[in-house]
């Protein structure tokens, strides 16, 4: 039986493919208002402007390549089940070869009848107020904003407690229930923490070893720190 990796990533493995990352010097939210693009409200208020952030965010990932932090990941999938717990709206994963990847935050190439809540396959194409659903309801990003359900924290939670190894990457792990995963795992398991700025991370989870690094450097040295420790143990 194959060991079980899980990582739980957020907007800084996707930095370095040239993807903005949300609470870093110019992040998003430095320069958007989380109340007028990421809220219900926000939707209600002035749709237009929501569709807008969000085609942006649509156009950039797709422009986007996966670096050697997506493909190290990927790669593991020789040697582990791995599943990839995200908060990134971004496909990277997927397109480094991830093949069971779980996303909390939403998918920017999905989109979501308002009327029917079905989803469909978007690709990159802009949304505009008037792109309707077969049914004739308006179109939205599948996207969790703020103060709505996150639909796959379940199946997440049951995953990570699987968990023999845990690798946390490219998150502040600022936003719940998303964050509060990272202490569902077992106190066995063994846990990495890459962050360039690690310094103002430290969960408090035990069996962790941080490493202050960016991801496209971090991450592939812990997938040959658990490759080793995959041999050494077998
Ligand atoms: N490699 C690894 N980590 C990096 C890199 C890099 N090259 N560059 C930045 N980071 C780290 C930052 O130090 C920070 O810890 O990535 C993290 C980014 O944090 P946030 O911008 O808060 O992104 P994230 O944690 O994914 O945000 C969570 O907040 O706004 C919501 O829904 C949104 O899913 C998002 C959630």
């Amino acid at each position: 039986m194959k060991k079980k990796l899980v990582v739980f990533s957020g907007a800084g493995i996707s930095a370095e493919s040239g993807l903005s990352t949300f609470r870093d010097n110019n992040g998003l939210w430095e320069n958007y208002n989380i109340s007028e693009v990421a809220t219900p409200q926000a939707w209600a208020a002035n749709p237009k402007l929501v569709l807008d952030f969000y085609n942006l965010r649509r156009k950039n990932a797709f422009e986007a390549q996966p670096n050697t932090a997506h493909i190290a990941i990927a790669e593991l999938e020789k040697h582990l089940a791995v599943s990839v717990v995200t908060q990134n709206i971004d496909d990277l994963h997927e397109r480094a070869g991830s093949t069971d990847v779980i996303h909390l935050h939403g998918e920017v190439k999905k989109v979501r009848s308002t009327g029917t809540n079905e989803l469909f396959d978007y690709g990159s194409k802009p949304l505009f107020l008037g792109s309707v659903c077969p049914n004739g309801f308006q179109l939205r990003p599948h996207v969790v904003w703020f103060g709505e359900e996150v639909p796959n924290l379940e199946i997440a939670n049951k995953t990570i407690r699987k968990a023999d190894y845990l690798l946390i990457t490219g998150t502040s792990l600022n936003v719940y229930p998303a964050a509060g995963l990272i202490h569902m795992t077992k106190e066995s398991s063994i846990k990495y923490l890459v962050d360039p700025n690690s310094d103002l991370r430290k969960p408090s989870i035990k069996n962790l070893s941080i490493l202050k690094a960016k991801a496209t450097i971090g991450v592939p040295k812990v997938a040959n720190q658990i490759i080793k420790d995959l041999k050494v143990n077998a």
